[in-house]
């Protein structure tokens, strides 16, 4: 374990035994419907690599990419990378790493929403709750792990760029936030 890592919360094992097990369901539910899976970047990479890998029928894959910034009274989204696929008509499922206070999701799920597919489904690996901006109405249908309210970091969540690469999840030392 890292040195930074105070403890580990989801280990390598826990994290692809859960992801079999996602997919496994995801599999079921869309054997007749030609899915194409649509992956946040960059925080989702180790998760969709992992997933799709699980998956058992025939998928499709996009991806795109959003940014968020601070402007004087909200924060903005702003779309870094476009769609390359024509979803209309098609069932999508939307994979995200964290659904946190759920600005990005909300974004993405409205985004995709208006090229007018047949469905969207939202699969997250991990949900942070306590973190969920009361404005945020849109839930996820599928769920790895729920979380507490603490950063997480690894298996493609960063901080400041860090630990992306990580093959489990863990929680910050506060003194690396703090400097
Ligand atoms: P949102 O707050 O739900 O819009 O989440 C925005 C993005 O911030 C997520 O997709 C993650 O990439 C990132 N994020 C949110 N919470 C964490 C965390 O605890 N650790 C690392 N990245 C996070
Ligand atoms: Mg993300």
């Amino acid at each position: 374990m890292r040195e930074s890592i105070d403890h580990i919360l989801f280990s390598e094992e826990q994290i692809q035994t859960r992801i079999r097990e996602m997919a496994q369901q995801i599999s079921t539910e869309y054997a007749d419907k030609d899915p194409i899976f649509i992956g946040v970047f960059k925080g989702v990479v180790l998760f969709f690599a992992d997933f799709v890998k699980r998956v058992s029928i025939h998928c499709e894959m996009d991806f795109l990419q959003i940014s968020s910034y601070q402007g004087t009274q909200s924060k903005h989204m702003e779309l870094k990378k476009a769609l390359c696929s024509d979803i209309t008509g098609r069932h999508v499922v939307i994979l995200e790493d964290i659904f946190d206070t759920g600005h990005s999701l909300e974004y993405t799920y409205d985004y995709i929403c208006r090229q007018a597919p047949a469905s969207v489904k939202i699969v997250t690996l991990l949900d942070k709750p306590a973190r969920r901006d009361p404005k945020v109405t849109l839930q996820a249908d599928l769920v790895g792990f729920t979380v507490p309210n603490e950063f997480v970091v690894g298996y493609g969540m960063d901080y400041n760029e860090h630990f992306r690469n990580l093959p489990y999840i863990g929680v910050l030392k506060p003194e690396v936030y703090e400097g």
